[in-house]
């Protein structure tokens, strides 16, 4: 494995309970990244709740950090990570700062969660789509959409392997040499399919895992697993089947943990969304014990 490096995370946070930066920041610096936090948003819990007040950032509030960091030349960052963003003018504002941050490093890797929706419904304003369309996807070195986004990214329906695959094919044309869908429902189960495509133009490696569906809801996990993706694969650049086996694995293990412990205060786990226990797991997450295989197609 190779070395770690310093992340700039652009997401949500919220006061109590785990999504966005509250998701991905502890896992990150738990694989050894130091990471330095910009809360798009501060809220007291996330949406899901019946009810949430908290503040949101602007792009020019957004900038205004950049400007502060690059006044004292700390602009100097291996990652950047996204995540849910939810209006077109902050949105812009991150395609500047990932503009600056290639001024200072040339290899900035630029890992985007495209978040705009997940089976069928789309819960950021509609004209975002085209935006990470014909912006962010150009930009970004690795892309983890859900099988909706990647529908809308593509412009096709998922509606089988070849088909994710093929989205896969056509998202590293448009830019990303790494693409992993995150969770395509078929069956019963849910599908990864990962594609990295090493030469620009040269067929992708693609490989797929199989995630049993936990019947439970929980939140935050995309967040998480956007996280855990880059923290493996900068440590295995050359072998994203590792990256995606470890980063699997320690999601399911937080995610078996979460429904075991709300169980056994007698909740009911089907009924409402559940708060993923992340910090009680990080020895999962420190090393994960691989028991979901990657299958090369
Ligand atoms: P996005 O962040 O782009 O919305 P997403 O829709 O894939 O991505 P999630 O639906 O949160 O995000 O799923 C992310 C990962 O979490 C999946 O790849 C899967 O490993 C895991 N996961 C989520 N829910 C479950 C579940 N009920 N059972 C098993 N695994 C799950
Ligand atoms: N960010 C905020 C502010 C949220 O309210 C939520 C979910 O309600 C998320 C992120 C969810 O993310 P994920 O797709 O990781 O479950
Ligand atoms: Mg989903
Ligand atoms: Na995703
Ligand atoms: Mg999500």
């Amino acid at each position: 494995p190779s070395d770690t490096g310093r992340i700039l995370s652009i997401q949500s946070h919220t006061v109590q309970g785990y999504v966005g930066n509250k998701s991905a920041v502890f896992p990150l610096q738990l694989l050894g990244y130091d990471v330095d936090p910009i809360n798009s948003v501060q809220f007291s819990n996330h949406t899901g709740y019946p009810s949430f007040k908290g503040q949101v950032l602007n792009g020019q509030q957004l900038w205004d950090l950049i400007e502060g960091l690059e006044g004292n030349d700390l602009l100097f960052y291996t990652h950047l990570l996204t995540g849910y963003i939810g209006s077109e003018s902050f949105l812009n504002a991150v395609l500047q700062v990932v503009s600056k941050l290639r001024s200072k490093n040339p290899e900035l890797t630029y890992v985007c969660d495209p978040v705009m929706g997940d089976e069928g419904k789309l819960y950021v304003p509609q004209e975002l789509v085209s935006v990470y369309r014909e912006k962010v996807v150009p930009v970004a070195s690795m892309l983890t959409p859900n099988q909706f986004e990647a529908e809308l990214l593509t412009g096709f329906k998922i509606k089988s392997e070849g088909d994710g695959r093929e989205a896969c094919r056509f998202l590293h044309a448009a830019g990303p040499s790494k693409v992993i869908i995150t969770s395509i429902n078929i069956d019963g189960n849910l599908l990864l399919i990962g594609s990295h495509q090493k030469e620009k133009g040269e067929p992708p490696r693609q490989f797929k895992i199989v995630i049993p569906k936990i019947p439970a809801y929980f939140t935050g996990t995309g967040d998480l697993m956007t996280a855990l993706l880059l923290g493996w694969s900068n440590k295995y650049p050359d072998n994203m089947e590792i990256a995606a086996e470890l980063a699997v694995s320690s999601l399911q293990a937080v995610l078996h943990r979460t429904l075991s412990d709300y169980k056994s205060v007698g909740h009911d786990a089907e009924s409402t969304s559940l708060e993923i226990r992340l910090i009680q797991s990080q020895d999962d997450i420190r090393s994960p014990q691989v028991k979901l295989k990657a299958e090369l197609y």
